[in-house]
């Protein structure tokens, strides 16, 4: 008899350890013999703590479950998966996963995490096996021809980055996983170092493969203390299996918490041990990177579908998606939003299925306002938007981009001009200070929608604004400058109204 009760950070916030000690003291007082397996979340954030039960049909849901319901749940008799008020019948069948495809996130929620027996048992190191059966070239070929792009933010080909890589002379090459994952309304990277963190390994081992590579570097958020854990153990066990340490291993780096070491040059000065500043390119990375050496930087989510089309091929991966976009992203529904957590599909379902279907709309009930994609650099789209698919191309063609595809939701209490103001402040505190248009920009950016807020001559002071945008876009040496003005033109462009008197008031 097999229990689950997740251990991914979301669900221990909100009382899964406490749960499953309930479980276990209930079981040992019944003399009921069961297994507790502690997984990652399946995603459904509303419903954490989630608690499911092996049953011969598979697995049965409950959620969420607090401490004091686990007596009524035993009473009920769900270690057979019985009926009780919080059951919800198969977890496979339950809309929220029966709707996903999930290619990267498919082992998490189900194994444990930290069981290198239930990876393999699960799929793990399949992707790995073939990948050592085809040369260097065969390899790069497949990471091409699955179409994947980079899921950190810009949606760079992958397999054109890795074969710079490959190519690029000297003796030593890096492999640099990007785990800092700052952009709002995004956790996908930490649930899926939580809940599968052999994938990760698994892509990283792959990518070193594929383009020569013997070390590896993660770089992970502090932010994070159950990922560091988990990812840290997850080493040790891969090092005492055999898996690393002899060809290829990996180091783990621990960031101190700011936006812009996200950035990939930033992150190898901080890696490198000064402090996180962006290097002008070029040199790319993938020519010069951690310590002057061919370097692949990649986000968490690229490596981690890496397995997968190793394992199935790379047109099996590429079968998924619209245009561009191929394979699936695991999308990140945030803010006020009724149904939020994590949802992997393909490429190609529009912003409304994901927030109005899947989401169920506002927590509050009050009518949407706007959502924002893409984290703090992201844009506004108001409801006339909505239909817009997730595609990195139609996604710019609508203004904004998809990013990490953090999806963050604001009911009809938003006030834009407010939320423009935010991005210049943002900015402010995380620029970097090595060039002026972000440096000073931002600042001056907040200081004159302050005046717009004011009632201020806004409508010289707006046209300031769009002014100083241009410059931004223009002249800034990396994105976080350079894309600070999305977010602020498009809350002007469809919420216009916010920035006149209404907000003066
Ligand atoms: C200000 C800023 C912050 C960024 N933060 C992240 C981040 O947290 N995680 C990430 O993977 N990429 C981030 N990026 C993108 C990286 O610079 C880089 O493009 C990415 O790590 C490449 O990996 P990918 O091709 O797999 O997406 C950021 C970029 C900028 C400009
Ligand atoms: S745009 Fe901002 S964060 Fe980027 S290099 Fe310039 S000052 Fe630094």
């Amino acid at each position: 008899m097999k229990i689950f009760v997740s251990r991914d950070a979301a669900a221990r916030s909100v009382g899964a350890d406490a749960v499953a000690t309930a479980i276990a003291d209930q079981a040992r007082a019944a003399g009921i013999d069961l297994t507790l397996v502690r997984t990652g979340s399946r995603g459904m954030l509303w419903l954490e703590p989630l608690v499911e039960v092996e049953t011969a049909s598979g697995r049965v849901a409950y959620g969420p479950v607090q401490a004091a319901d686990v007596a009524s749940l035993f009473a009920a008799g769900f270690v057979a998966g019985a009926a009780h008020p919080l059951g919800h019948g198969l977890t496979e069948q339950m809309p929220w996963m029966a709707r996903q495809q999930r290619l990267s996130f498919a082992r998490v929620g189900v194994i444990d995490p930290l069981s290198l027996d239930d990876y393999r048992a699960h799929g793990g190191c399949a992707g790995l096996a073939r990948a050592r059966t085809l040369s260097a070239d065969a390899l790069l070929q497949q990471i091409v021809d699955s179409g994947l792009r980079g899921r950190g933010g810009a949606g760079f080909p992958a397999g054109i980055k890795w074969r710079t890589v490959a190519h690029a002379p000297g003796p030593r090459k890096y492999i640099v996983c990007n785990a800092d994952e700052g952009d709002s309304g995004t956790f996908a990277d930490r649930m899926l170092i939580e809940g599968d963190p052999y994938a990760l390994i698994e892509g990283m081992l792959i990518a070193g493969l594929a383009v020569g590579a013997s070390r590896g570097v993660v770089y992970l958020r502090s932010e994070y203390p159950q990922a560091i854990a988990t990812l840290r153990s997850a080493l040790a066990r891969a090092r005492h299996d055999g898996l690393l340490g002899g060809e290829f291993d990996i180091d783990l780096r621990i960031g101190a918490g700011a936006y812009i070491c996200g950035e990939e040059t930033s992150l190898l000065e901080s890696v490198e041990g000064r402090r996180g500043q962006v290097r002008a390119k070029p040199p790319l990375p993938a020519h010069r990177g951690l310590f002057g050496r061919p370097t692949v930087v990649n986000n968490v989510l690229t490596l981690a579908a890496v397995p997968w089309i190793l394992q199935h091929g790379a047109q099996a991966y590429a079968d998924f998606g619209m245009g561009r976009s191929r394979g699936s992203m695991p999308v990140q529904l945030a803010g006020n939003i009724r149904h939020g957590g994590l949802f992997e599909c393909a490429f190609g379902m529009t912003l409304r299925e994901l927030v109005e279907d899947i989401g169920g709309g506002t927590l509050s009930g009050r009518p949407l306002r706007a959502v924002q994609v893409g984290g703090p650099l992201g844009a506004y789209f108001p409801d006339s938007l909505l239909d817009t698919p997730l595609d990195y191309e139609a996604m710019a063609a609508a203004g904004g981009l998809l990013g990490h595809a953090g999806i963050v939701v604001f009911d009809d209490t938003v006030d834009l001009a407010k939320q423009a103001r935010f991005a210049f402040e943002f900015c402010a505190l995380e620029s970097c200070g090595k060039c002026t248009p972000c440096r000073i920009g931002s600042t001056r950016g907040a200081e004159t929608l302050d005046k717009v807020i004011k009632g201020i001559e806004p409508e010289r002071h707006i046209e300031l604004v769009r002014d100083l945008c241009m410059v931004m876009t223009d002249a800034s040496l990396c994105a976080l400058g350079g894309l600070t003005p999305i977010p602020v033109l498009s809350a002007l462009e469809h919420f216009r109204e916010d920035f006149g008197p209404r907000a003066a008031i």
